[in-house]
């Protein structure tokens, strides 16, 4: 598992911020990044981790480190032997505390690379606190470490700069939502890690119970229903900072615990989340990084995102829309077309501005690409001069066709028009995944923007072609929009939701609707779901009673916190944002977790384990 880690934004700079006069502590006079000019002639006493040695015969240079810098300290034979004797046996992650006088370096031996770098310390003392074998990699050589590595010895990757820097910019990015949610009249609450098994979208980690034998809790998805009680609670607003776990398929941007800002309203319209939300982004930003944040943020439908950018998260930062072309289509003779219009299906364009960028086996592979996005294909027209349109399918277009196309899609010499044919959701799905491709191969995305979207109007249910049932757009417990709620029994699929996501850059950052607050209608969207009343009643029969003693109207959100942080620290992966992180496999390979457990245990939770295969014995 490689990951290409960038470097965080400088506009994120944790030494800046630090008050060093709190880290005085009976160990140390002053902490190693805070030595200035200023302090010449102090004596003092730090403690800290040997970052590099460089041995000049009589005099020993040793970068001592702690988390607030890196500070160079002299030992010279001349002034102590026994500290210069010392300092030879001295190795990189030792830990040491020296005690010196600061002096100020000589103009060209200056280091502007360091913030202490005008100054060093001449040592008279040192005390090896505790030694380090070699460790597995070099701090300064992280990029190029194979992230195995950097997770087996966490606590050695942690040391490094990015991950110091990652970590204290979680801190601050929590600090502050904490901060913003007080101050909006919110209250902290926290509810149950051992919880129910309740199907809320993916698979549950489950806990078995020794003293209620055959039975199990599960590890909360999210604490979704927890907060919506509190509201029926009369708590008016409440958030955590919440761990959820989901057995799920890992991915660069997903981790099986992860955590969430989970906020929930009462006597709420979608109107009023979305502002507090935009506020709590605006705050973060500004207080974190001093980025002044543009709000309100776009707002789109679903429709009109998937229509735009075939997809329900476009990354703005981009223009390359989707052109509709199925109108312009429809005397078409060419037979994927005419099959596709008889389904009532849809035909969809990107023009791209120079097909020199793509060589025909680029264009194969763009074909390739489609199908698998679920498309039966791709097809693609080269504008050539005098607007002669050369492509497989150029036999099949009539003279009016061509000509409708040039003009609908404005078309230039040298455009290169892709076009995808297919139901209405694979055919934007298609062209929205080769949009995101383009945006990357094209170099059309300013890495520097964080570009936010609102995305509403979802549809409450999606048709699940496997199981051949309707299963939620994001949670059972969204209410449908008052305008589609005469289609709950006629025609389901015509359901919209008051759901919001909010989406930054292509990415899914939140997700969050005002809820059903009445039982009847809850147990409608239950049958609909597929859900017998056994079924019902088994799996949410706590939240149907609790719905019947007086639940107000209300609504709420979580935000992906992880994912907010990686992508203010402009990081590629969830894992550089998470101190201890799973792998791919969900393993955690510093602790060999999960791992078996004795006999014993397993008979306390009345538990025999099945025989299976390991995956690597097959
Ligand atoms: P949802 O399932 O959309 O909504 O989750 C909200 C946000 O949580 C983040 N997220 C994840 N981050 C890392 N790893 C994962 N495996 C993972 N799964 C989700 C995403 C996502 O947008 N209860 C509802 C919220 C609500 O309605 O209030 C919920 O959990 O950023």
């Amino acid at each position: 598992m490689k990951v290409e880690v960038k470097r965080m934004s400088d506009k994120f700079d944790f030494k800046k911020k630090i008050n060093f006069d709190i880290y005085r502590t009976g160990l140390r006079t002053h902490i190693c990044g805070e030595l200035r000019k200023n302090h010449e002639g102090s004596n003092v006493v730090l403690c800290g981790w040997v970052n590099k040695r460089r041995d000049h015969g009589k005099l020993i240079f040793v970068d001592l480190r702690d988390f607030s810098g890196v500070i160079q300290v002299v030992f010279d034979a001349n002034l102590s032997q026994a500290s210069y004797n010392s300092a030879k046996d001295l190795r990189t992650e030792y830990i040491i505390e020296i005690r010196g006088e600061v002096k100020v370096r000589p103009d060209e031996t200056i280091n502007n690379d360091l913030l202490t770098g005008e100054v060093e310390i001449s040592t008279q003392e040192i005390r090896i606190l505790s030694a380090s074998k070699t460790p597995p990699f070099m701090l300064d050589d992280r990029a190029k470490v194979d992230e195995m590595t950097k997770l087996k010895y966490r606590y050695v990757d942690l040391r490094t700069e990015e991950m110091q820097s990652n970590m204290r910019l979680r801190h601050e990015v929590t600090t502050v939502t904490r901060q913003y949610l007080n101050s909006q009249g919110f209250i902290e609450a926290e509810t149950p890690i051992l919880a129910k098994s309740t199907p809320e979208g993916a698979r549950d980690f489950l806990v078995p119970s020794r003293l209620n034998p055959g039975a199990f809790y599960a590890l909360p998805q999210s604490p979704q229903l927890f907060k919506q009680i509190l509201m029926f609670s009369g708590f008016d607003r409440i958030y955590q900072i919440a761990r959820c776990f989901r057995d799920e398929d890992l991915r660069a941007d997903r981790q099986p615990e992860f955590t969430q800002i989970d906020l929930e309203m009462t006597f709420v319209k979608v109107e009023d989340v979305v502002n507090l939300v935009e506020g709590l982004i605006y705050k973060v930003f500004k207080e974190v990084t001093g980025e002044e944040i543009k709000i309100p943020f776009v707002r789109m439908t679903w429709k009109e995102s998937q229509e735009t950018y075939g997809s329900d998260k476009p990354d703005l930062r981009f223009d390359m829309k989707l052109k509709d072309v199925t109108e312009i289509s429809r005397d078409s003779k060419f037979n994927i077309f005419i099959n596709v219009l008889n389904k009532k299906g849809c035909i969809k364009s990107i023009v791209i501005d120079d097909y020199n960028e793509f060589t025909r086996k680029d264009l194969d592979d763009l074909v390739d690409m489609a199908k698998k996005y679920g498309a039966g294909g791709l097809i693609w027209i080269k504008v050539e001069e005098n607007q002669v349109l050369n492509s497989p399918i150029s036999k099949f277009l009539s003279p009016g066709e061509r000509e409708n196309l040039i003009k609908f899609l404005k078309l230039k010499e040298k455009n290169l028009v892709l076009i995808v044919a297919d139901e209405f959701i694979k055919t934007c799905t298609t062209l929205g995944a080769i949009r995101s491709y383009l945006g990357s191969r094209l170099n059309l995305i300013g890495e520097e923007e964080f570009k936010f979207t609102w995305i509403v109007d979802f549809p409450l249910f999606e048709w699940d072609e496997k199981e051949k049932r309707l299963s939620p757009t994001h949670h059972p417990f969204t209410r449908p929009s008052d305008e589609t709620l005469k289609y709950l029994k006629s025609d389901p699929l015509k359901l919209n939701s008051l759901a919001y996501d909010i989406v930054l850059n292509g990415n899914e950052l939140g997700g969050g609707s005002i809820r059903i607050n009445n039982s009847e209608l809850q147990k409608g969207i239950f049958k609909l779901l597929g859900f017998d009343t056994k079924r019902m009643e088994e799996n949410f029969g706590f939240l149907l009673r609790a719905l019947e003693y007086g639940a107000p109207p209300h609504g709420g959100i979580a935000l992906g916190l992880d994912r907010l942080i990686m992508l203010i620290g402009r990081l590629e992966s969830i894992r550089e944002v998470i101190a201890f992180p799973k792998t791919q496999s969900a393993v955690d390979i510093m602790t060999e977790s999960p791992s078996p457990v004795t006999e014993q245990q397993l008979n306390e939770v009345n538990i025999r384990l099945a025989k299976f295969k390991k995956e690597t014995e097959e």
